[in-house]
């Protein structure tokens, strides 16, 4: 079963309206108009507009990097799944490290976007990983297990494929320090296990798993490599088109 190799750009909290859509045009030229891998650009909210009209007709598509999991309603400044299909966006980001460290992210509320982004239409992709001190503590997989029936709770198997999993050890993101290749296949694998039991083998097979922290040109290639890992979120290198492109072009093609 093959999976078709999807690149993020978690631009976080960077950019503004000029830069970003400099930056979209940038990508959509360097991805050229059948590129091999999916390519989604994930910019603030105020600025998905913006990206949504430099990446229109073209195959870059639109991701957000959170939700609201609530209809319309008395919801000071948040934003809901469709708001975000509204402007364009095909993909929403749940559960990110910097929302469950900083804004005190739970498994039970990424599993509540995670329904609100399904019955919304937007792809969800749930971000998990362990801390060094858990790593350390040689308990990656379990937090990694706990996090994954946490933050999927209630998902039934018929809508289980739509999903993507993004593996992000915390100790990765933003530092320069990668997982080695073996290190970040063996928890893919790991994950892809779960998903199995979770649902079954042949959804598992079709789950596609990110591998996120520190991706860059340099190591995208020996990381997309890895039978398990299926693309990359990227943070710092997804703010610049050469490096962007450089890791897009790294991925093997399907
Ligand atoms: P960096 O690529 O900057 O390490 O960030 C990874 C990340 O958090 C993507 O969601």
């Amino acid at each position: 079963m093959s999976r078709r190799i999807l690149i993020a750009g978690n631009w976080k909290m960077n950019m503004r309206a000029e830069s970003g859509a400099s930056l979209a045009k940038g990508i959509v030229d360097a991805v050229g108009k059948s590129p091999a891998v999916e390519v989604v650009l994930c910019p603030p909210s105020v600025y998905l507009s913006g990206v949504a009209d430099a990446v229109v007709g073209t195959p870059v598509e639109l991701g957000a990097q959170n939700l609201y999991a609530a209809e319309d309603g008395a919801f000071t400044g948040e934003v809901n799944a469709s708001m975000l299909t509204d402007v364009g966006c095909r993909f929403v980001i749940l559960g990110h490290s910097e929302r469950r460290q900083l804004m005190g992210e739970t498994d039970a509320c990424v599993a509540k976007k995670l329904h609100a982004a399904l019955a919304g239409n937007l792809v969800p992709i749930v971000c998990v990983g362990e801390t060094l001190e858990q790593r350390e503590a040689d308990d990656t997989e379990s937090v990694i297990e706990t996090q994954i029936r946490g933050s999927l709770e209630g998902l039934d198997e018929a809508r289980a494929a739509n999903i993507v999993i993004a593996y992000e050890p915390v100790w990765a993101i933003g530092t320069g320090k990668t997982a080695s290749k073996e290190q970040a296949e063996a928890v893919h694998a790991f994950i892809r296990e779960l998903l199995g039991k979770m649902f079954s083998t042949e959804v598992a097979e079709q789950i596609r798993i990110q591998y996120g922290g520190s991706v860059k040109p340099g190591n995208a290639e020996e990381l997309l490599s890895q039978p398990n890992i299926d693309g990359a979120l990227v943070g710092g290198a997804s703010l610049k088109v050469d490096d962007f492109a450089g890791i897009i072009n790294a991925a093997p093609s399907a």
